[in-house]
Formats: C-alpha cells, sequence, structure tokens
C-alpha cells in the first residue's frame, strides 16, 4: 500500500536555535524528506534564527552536512539537496537582546500571507522571552503558529507560570506544544484500531480487560545529557508526557469527532480521573556500574544523586469504564532492550472447558511502537495434530512494514508529520496547556513524596529489565511483566 502525500501550502519556517542538536537531527532532515517525497513545496522557506553570526551559505553549508549525516542515503538525491538549500535562509538573532529581529521581520513580511510557523528549538527558559519578542517586534501575527517542546515547566507552578506568559502574546489555537511520542505511527495508528474497527471497543473496559502495561524500554544510559537529566528523572523525563499521552490514548472515551479539542477533551478526563498514586504503587530504580562501565551516577557525576533513571509504577483510573483495571507503567534507561510497548491484557474466558485453560496467558493485544511498528493480536489455538487438546498460544502478528509493503519501512518521523501538521494547523497531536498542567499536578505529589521519604532508587544491574521490586508491583495482582524483548 503506497501511502498518499497531499502536498502542504507554502510556508515561512522559522527555526531559532537552527544551529543545536534538534534542528541538525531532526528538524531539517525531516523537511528535507517532506520535499523529497513531494510534500512540502518549492515555495516553502526554511529561515535558521541563531545567535552564532553566520552567512546564508555558511548556514546552508551546516545545513547540507546534517543531511548527510542524517537523512538515508538513498534519499539524498543531488538535485534535491540543491532545491532544499535553496529554500534555506539565515538570520543572525539574538533571542535575549535586540539584534536581528527587524531583519528577521522584514524577510517575513516580504511574504505577509504565507502561512508563518515559529519553532522555538532552544532551551526551555528562552521560550517566554522569545515569544514575547515576536510580538513586541512585529515578526508574529494573530494567524502564526509557535511550536515549543518539553520540558514544558518542570512541576505545575513552573508549567502554569509558562501556559500563562505564553497566552499574554499567543491564543491557544497558535500554540503547538509537541510530545514527539504522538507523532509515532503507532500511537496514532491506536486511534484507528480503537475507534475505526467496532471489533475492539465493545470489549475496551474492565469487564473484559485483566489489566494494561505500558512499556518505554531503553537500552542506552543518560549518555551526554547527564546535567539535565539528572534534574529531571524518569517520571519528568518520560511519565508526565510521552507515557501519560499513551496512557490517554489506551484509555478515552471515543471522542465525538477526530479533531483537535474533542481529542484533547478526553484525553484530559482521562488524566483529571487518575488516582492519586501511592508510594508503595511506584518502584523507582537507578543503573549500576557493572565491571565494564560505570552507573548513573559516574554517568551524572553526582555520588549522591537520589534521581531515578527506571520508574514502575501501578495506576487506577476511576471511572466507569476502568474501575478495578490496573494499568502498569515503566520506563528507564539501560534496560535489557530498546523496546517501547502497549500490552492490552484480556480477561480470561469465564468458564473453563479445557483443562489446560488455566495456565494460558489468554488474550493480549500488543501495539508495538519501536523497534518493527505493528500489532500482534496473541489469541489461543488447539496445538495441531492428533494427541488430544492441546492448547497453544500464537501470535496473529502484523508487522507495518510487511503488511503494508516496503512504503510503510519508511514511515515518516514524527517530526516529519507533526511539522506538518503545524502548516496544515491542526492540533490534534499536540498537547494542550490544561493537558500538560493536569499531568504535572498527578506527578508533582508523588516526587515530593519520594523526596520526602528520604529514600533511594533501587539499584539495578545495566542490561536487566528493572529492578526486581518493580515486579512486585505485578504480582501482588497476579500479573507479570512482559518480557523486554528488542
Ligand atoms: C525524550 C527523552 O523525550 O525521549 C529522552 O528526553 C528519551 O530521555 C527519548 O531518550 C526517547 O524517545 P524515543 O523516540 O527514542 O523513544
Amino acid at each position: 500500500m503506497v501511502s498518499t502525500v497531499i502536498p502542504v501550502q507554502p510556508f515561512d519556517l522559522v527555526i531559532f536555535g537552527a544551529t543545536g542538536d534538534l534542528a541538525k537531527r531532526k528538524i531539517l532532515p525531516s523537511l528535507y524528506r517532506r520535499l523529497a517525497v513531494g510534500q512540502m513545496p518549492p515555495e516553502a522557506r526554511v529561515i535558521g534564527a541563531a545567535r552564532s553570526k553566520m552567512t546564508r551559505a555558511e548556514f546552508r553549508k551546516m545545513v547540507s552536512e546534517s543531511l548527510e549525516e542524517f537523512v538515508q542515503p538513498k534519499l539524498l538525491k543531488p538535485e534535491t539537496v540543491e532545491t532544499f538549500l535553496g529554500l534555506v535562509d539565515y538570520v543572525t538573532v539574538d533571542a535575549t537582546g535586540t539584534n536581528g529581529w527587524s531583519t528577521l521581520c522584514k524577510k517575513l513580511n516580504e511574504r505577509p500571507d504565507v502561512i508563518r510557523a515559529f519553532y522555538l528549538s532552544v532551551a526551555p527558559f528562552l521560550f517566554e522571552e522569545i515569544a514575547h519578542r515576536l510580538a513586541e517586534t512585529g515578526c508574529s501575527t494573530p494567524e502564526c503558529r509557535i511550536v515549543i517542546e518539553k520540558p514544558l515547566g518542570h512541576d505545575l507552578q513552573s508549567a502554569k507560570k509558562l501556559n500563562a506568559s505564553l497566552s499574554q502574546v499567543f491564543d491557544e489555537g497558535q500554540i503547538y506544544r509537541i510530545d514527539h511520542y504522538l507523532g509515532k505511527e503507532t500511537v496514532q495508528n491506536l486511534m484507528a484500531i480503537r475507534f475505526a474497527n467496532a471489533l475492539f471497543e465493545p470489549l475496551w473496559n474492565s469487564g473484559f480487560i485483566e489489566h494494561v502495561q505500558i512499556t518505554v524500554a531503553e537500552s542506552v544510559g543518560v549518555e551526554g545529557r547527564g546535567s539535565y537529566y539528572d534534574k529531571s528523572g524518569a517520571m519528568r523525563d518520560m511519565v508526565q508526557n510521552h507515557l501519560m499521552q499513551l496512557l490517554c490514548l489506551t484509555a478515552m472515551e471515543p471522542p465525538s469527532r477526530f479533531d483537535p479539542d474533542a481529542v484533547r477533551d478526553e484525553k484530559l478526563k482521562v488524566i483529571r480521573a487518575l488516582d492519586p498514586l501511592k508510594i508503595t504503587d511506584t518502584v523507582r530504580g537507578q543503573y549500576r556500574a557493572n565491571g565494564k562501565e560505570g552507573g548513573y551516577l559516574d554517568h551524572v557525576g553526582d555520588p549522591h544523586s537520589r534521581t531515578e533513571s527506571y520508574v514502575a509504577l501501578r495506576v487506577h483510573i476511576s471511572n466507569w469504564r476502568w474501575s478495578g483495571t490496573s494499568f502498569y507503567l515503566r520506563t528507564g534507561k539501560k534496560l535489557a532492550a530498546r523496546t517501547s510497548e502497549i500490552a492490552v491484557v484480556f480477561k480470561h474466558p469465564p468458564h473453563a472447558i479445557f483443562p489446560q485453560v488455566d495456565e494460558q496467558k489468554g488474550n493480549a493485544l500488543i501495539i508495538r511502537l519501536q523497534p518493527d511498528e505493528g500489532i500482534t493480536f496473541r489469541m489461543t489455538i488447539k496445538e495441531p495434530g492428533p494427541g488430544g487438546m492441546r492448547l497453544a498460544e500464537v501470535p496473529l502478528d502484523m508487522t507495518f512494514a510487511d503488511a503494508l509493503g516496503e512504503e510503510a519501512g519508511e514511515m515518516p518521523e514524527a517530526y516529519e508529520r507533526l511539522i506538518m501538521d503545524v502548516v496544515r494547523g491542526d492540533q490534534t497531536l499536540f498537547m494542550r496547556g490544561d493537558e500538560v498542567e493536569a499531568a504535572w499536578a498527578w506527578t508533582d505529589p508523588i516526587i515530593a513524596a519520594w523526596a520526602e521519604s528520604g529514600s533511594k532508587p533501587l539499584p539495578y544491574d545495566p542490561g536487566s529489565a528493572g529492578p526486581i521490586d518493580s515486579y512486585k508491583l505485578t504480582m501482588a495482582e497476579g500479573h507479570i511483566w512482559r518480557e523486554l524483548l528488542s
């Protein structure tokens, strides 16, 4: 199945922090790929804005090097690269000073009717300042869009302050808060599976679903991001945003329409229905050193750090649909595999007519985010051959790359889809301000409770499945974590 490419309108995208890592690794390569497949029109402009003094030619050289490094070689066609570089421009802008703003505005005002978006790929402490400066200098318009990405605050108070400050100069409908997990193909497929098929929705409740496991496991450690990560930890870095979004999409009620506010209203209701976490519903871990390499404490350079590199949670949602179903969430660094999935585990049949049935694991729908995006439905069938009624579990497997042909193997990266959605003006896959605040309101108390308890995260071995105690969380209710397989 070949995916249909619907070109977007011409646009001007200004990337603040254009010489930074995110721009080089993700934003610029994503735009290039959208041009290569014919979605980004050649009348678009990509205007880099950063403090470094650079000529347009120097910036283009930097862009060309980023493409070489981060775009798959087979997509790098010299004529397309040339076209892309022809759309790229650069302005030296001092985000905290006055330099460069008038040049930027002048450039933008050459095309007042073209869609205008500002991607703030900068340190979060600059979000407010740049947003206000865009307004003061007249670079922003009532129709323009502003894009920001986590961390969106550090807690509820700072998230509120950020939202309030942005709302002085932009309407909520102009603010695009990226959670790149929402741009992942399978995450959107979760909505398609639930709401475009009649099969699952009648069973999608605590009457039929025993429990749900949401896992985002990473095999890498904190790498070079120790100083940021140590102030965040897995709860702030992953749970408050990415895992929360996965939980919402799994648990939300069907929206009445697939439009941004209808979807986001339903997600918000899930967050607001979450029971407050008790400390006994949580397990924190920190990877330790092994013979070969240092552990978390070495990586962040603080032998006393109590920041968690792993967290497992047992979560309950107090509403009619989910009362009685546990949702287990876990995420961590330096685990056995890089694997992200949502496993929806169904109850056993109400009456067992086959003697073996209790040993069976039962039906489960596994939605794999990475690697090998796809969906598996675990079923119990009869083992082939004579010899009585022996049962076996088989996966009904749909790996998107296999099922949808080669094209699907090159599914657009999250940023490609999200940037095109900004241009289209579609906020469905972006977080609304109240969602972000509600998520902090739920995570803040448990972070505070950990600090007050004076306890330390439990050590775990790199390459393991996290602290042993995380198994106690699930086993207390007769459940077991799925194995971490890459
Ligand atoms: C980021 C976190 O938001 O997501 C990182 O800050 C994490 O710590 C990353 O590694 C994981 O993203 P992905 O797409 O590789 O699963």
